[in-house]
C-alpha cells in the first residue's frame, strides 16, 4: 500500500511529464508552418465556415479545394492557389466561387500568416 506521500510524488512527476510534453509540442508548432497555419485558421474563425476535410459548410471544404480549378460566379475559373487565397482573404468579393454565397469575410491577416495558412491548406490537399 503506497503512502499518501509517495502517491503525491508520483502524481507530481506525472504532471511534470504532461507539462513537458505539452510545452514540447508547442515549441515544435512554432517551427512548423502547417501547425501555425492550422492555429491561425482556428483562431481567426475560418473553420466556422470551412471544413478541413471535404464537407461543405458555408464555404467549400479545404481538402478537395487546394490546387483545383473552380468555376467562378459570373463566368470564368480560378485555380485555388496562394494568390487566390490572398485575394479571397483581402478582397473576398473579387472572385466568388460559383454556387456559394459571397459571404467570405475580409480577414486582416499579415503576409506571414497567409503564408502559414497556405502551407496548411496545401498540406490538407496532400502536399
Ligand atoms: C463567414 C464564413 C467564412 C469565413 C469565416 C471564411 N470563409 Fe472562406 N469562403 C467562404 C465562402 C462562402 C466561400 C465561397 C465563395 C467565395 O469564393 O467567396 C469561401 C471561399 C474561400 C476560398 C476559395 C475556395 C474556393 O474553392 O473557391 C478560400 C481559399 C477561403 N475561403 C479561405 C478562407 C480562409 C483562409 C479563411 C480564414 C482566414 C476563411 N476562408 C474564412 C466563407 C467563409
Amino acid at each position: 500500500m503506497p503512502s499518501a506521500e509517495s502517491v503525491g510524488v508520483a502524481g507530481r512527476a506525472a504532471l511534470a511529464l504532461v507539462l513537458a510534453l505539452v510545452l514540447g509540442a508547442c515549441g515544435g508548432d512554432e517551427d512548423d508552418p502547417v501547425a501555425r497555419g492550422e492555429a491561425i485558421a482556428r483562431d481567426v474563425g475560418c473553420i466556422a465556415c470551412h471544413d478541413a476535410g471535404t464537407t461543405t459548410r458555408i464555404g467549400p471544404g479545404w481538402a478537395d479545394t487546394w490546387g483545383e480549378e473552380v468555376p467562378l460566379e459570373g463566368g470564368g475559373t480560378a485555380v485555388v492557389d496562394e494568390a487566390y487565397l490572398r485575394r479571397s482573404v483581402t478582397d473576398p468579393t473579387a472572385e466568388v466561387r460559383e454556387g456559394f454565397p459571397p459571404s467570405m469575410p475580409r480577414v486582416p491577416l499579415a503576409d506571414e500568416e497567409i503564408d502559414d495558412v497556405t502551407a496548411y491548406l496545401r498540406h490538407l490537399a496532400g502536399g
